[in-house]
């Protein structure tokens, strides 16, 4: 049964291969690059055919390959290649656990993060329209080097697809590449798989032997080429991810700016594909957003700041900040130098200053926590302002302990709130005080030594200093008038 325009029955990602080439203990589709590991972007490329059935082929560091698909794609199924005999034993072991399947299958290489859904609904169309038995994606490159070359005969025909290290002078200098990216009618694949030999310079079982065959049996076959080349580049080794990051950037950047964000500096600020910045924000230099991070619309983000997870609400400024897991509200105003830890939830108007670290904090809004302190475990109200200097003493060496700050409460300098503590609304607290025991609403809590001054004690005890000559002339007295001790 002919499956409609644009879908397949079955999508097919080999993630064997161990990727020597790129010296890592953690197997090549598990690097990451913008957002997502190589795997992930393969797999959310195929995603939109919503095909009835994924298949991730998996082998060298299967657990973790298989622990990380549990995370990233629940829906895909693991097919185990327990030695990696090529690309074309890879498929084979996948297409058999889909016999009871009919229709075209999509068959890609784990390795090829920049793959777009468009390119592969592109090729799935050319497919179907052609009513080819195997359409392979290929693209026109520059530099072929280590790459399968595609074979036309005199009428444009894709007659094979030659390996590199198996390819002579003359199919060397074709600049058409293999993509990596095959559809195919999931039967005649299966059954061309099943007679591909080895007989190559690796040993191996290339899938790409796969169209010669198909072509010997006079079955059609198609090459279609990628729109865009780049979308078909691979990741091999270290340099080529750093590359393909970087295009990856460029691409998320060109799309942030085409829809009205200011990037002041490109070169310098990284963008994770699954992030959202909305129109008329502004990233300035050094700016890296991350995961799941939302910058709402006429937000403002840098220079120099990391955000992991974590929500900017409208009109909100964030400078030389470093936050995962937190909310910022609208027009709230955060840094420079300042530390949200998850749990960090700040409401509208409130301001989170120099060297504040905050965890597990909600602050309600137009609060200010201006200078110098650390917010753990707390609940502060609206329109309160913390001194400079407080710490939230959440921790008692064994247990995490909360503190609750009321509305408009104006907490001294240098305070240590050790929890659990609460300080009711409108309440004050003197600069200096250890809070141990609640603060009425309205009451100003003083928990702090009293102050004595032993006169004239510099003149007795660091005569001949300068402090005692400037005690001197200040006073009019010497060391010699300097009586006993006063309080
Ligand atoms: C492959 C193609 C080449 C194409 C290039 C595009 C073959 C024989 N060659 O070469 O024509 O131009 O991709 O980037 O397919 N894999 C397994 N099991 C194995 C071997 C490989 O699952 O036993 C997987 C790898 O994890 C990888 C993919 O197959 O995702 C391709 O393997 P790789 O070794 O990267 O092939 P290339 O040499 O890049
Ligand atoms: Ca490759």
């Amino acid at each position: 049964m002919a499956q409609p325009a644009q879908t397949v029955a079955a999508v097919v990602v080999l993630a064997a291969g161990q990727g020597t080439r790129m010296r890592s203990r953690t197997p090549k589709v598990l690097h990451a690059l913008g957002g997502r590991s190589m795997l992930g972007h393969v797999l959310a490329a195929a995603q939109p055919l919503g095909a009835g059935a994924t298949v991730v082929v998996v082998g060298s560091g299967r657990d973790q390959v298989e622990a990380h698909l549990a995370d990233v794609a629940p829906h895909a199924r693991t097919v185990v290649q327990e030695q990696q005999n090529g690309s074309g034993h890879a498929a084979a072991l996948a297409l058999d656990t889909l016999t009871g399947l009919s229709g075209a299958v999509l068959i890609v290489n784990g390795d090829a993060p920049l793959l777009r859904a468009s390119t592969i609904a592109a090729l799935v169309e050319a497919h179907h329209g052609a009513g080819d038995v195997l359409t392979v994606l290929t693209a026109d490159v520059p530099d072929p080097t280590g790459l399968g070359r595609i074979v036309r005969d005199g009428t444009g025909q894709v007659t094979a697809i030659v390996e590199e290290r198996d390819a002579g002078p003359e199919q060397r200098r074709i600049t058409e590449v293999n993509a990596g990216v095959y559809v195919g009618d999931g039967a005649a694949v299966r059954a061309a798989l099943a007679r591909v030999g080895a007989a190559n310079d690796q040993g191996e079982q290339y899938l790409t032997d796969v169209l010669g065959l198909l072509v010997g049996d006079g079955a059609q076959v198609g090459g279609h080429r990628a729109e865009d080349a780049e979308d078909t580049l691979g990741c091999n080794d270290r340099r080529e991810l750093a590359a393909r990051r970087r295009t990856l950037n460029d691409r998320v950047l060109d799309e942030l700016m085409r829809s009205g964000v200011t990037v002041v500096d490109p070169a310098t600020t990284w963008v994770d594909v699954t992030v959202e910045v909305g129109q008329d924000a502004v990233l300035h230099p050094g700016v890296q957003l991350l995961g799941a991070t939302v910058v709402a619309a006429g937000a403002e983000v840098g220079p120099d700041s990391t955000l992991t997870d974590t929500e900017v609400g409208e009109g909100a400024r964030v400078v030389r900040a470093h936050a995962e897991l937190a909310v910022v509200g609208p027009e709230v105003s955060v840094g420079p130098f300042a530390y949200l830890r998850p749990g960090t939830r700040l409401a509208r108007g409130a301001k989170v200053g120099t060297f504040v670290e905050t965890k597990n904090a909600q602050v309600g809004e137009g609060s200010k926590i201006p200078h110098l302190s650390y917010v753990g475990d707390a609940t502060i109200g609206e329109g309160t302002n913390i001194g400079a200097a407080t710490v939230f003493v959440n921790y008692d060496g064994v247990a995490k302990h909360h503190t609750t700050i009321g509305s408009h409460a104006r907490t001294g300098a240098d305070n240590m709130f050790v929890a659990p503590v609460t300080v009711g609304d409108g309440a004050y607290t003197a600069a200096g005080s250890v809070i141990t025991s609640d603060v009425p609403p309205g009451a100003m809590g003083v928990a702090r030594a009293t102050q004595r001054n032993v006169a004239g004690w510099v003149g007795r005890r660091r005569p001949g200093t300068a402090a005692a000559a400037a005690a001197e002339a200040a006073t009019g007295r010497t060391s010699d008038d300097a009586q006993g001790t006063q309080s």
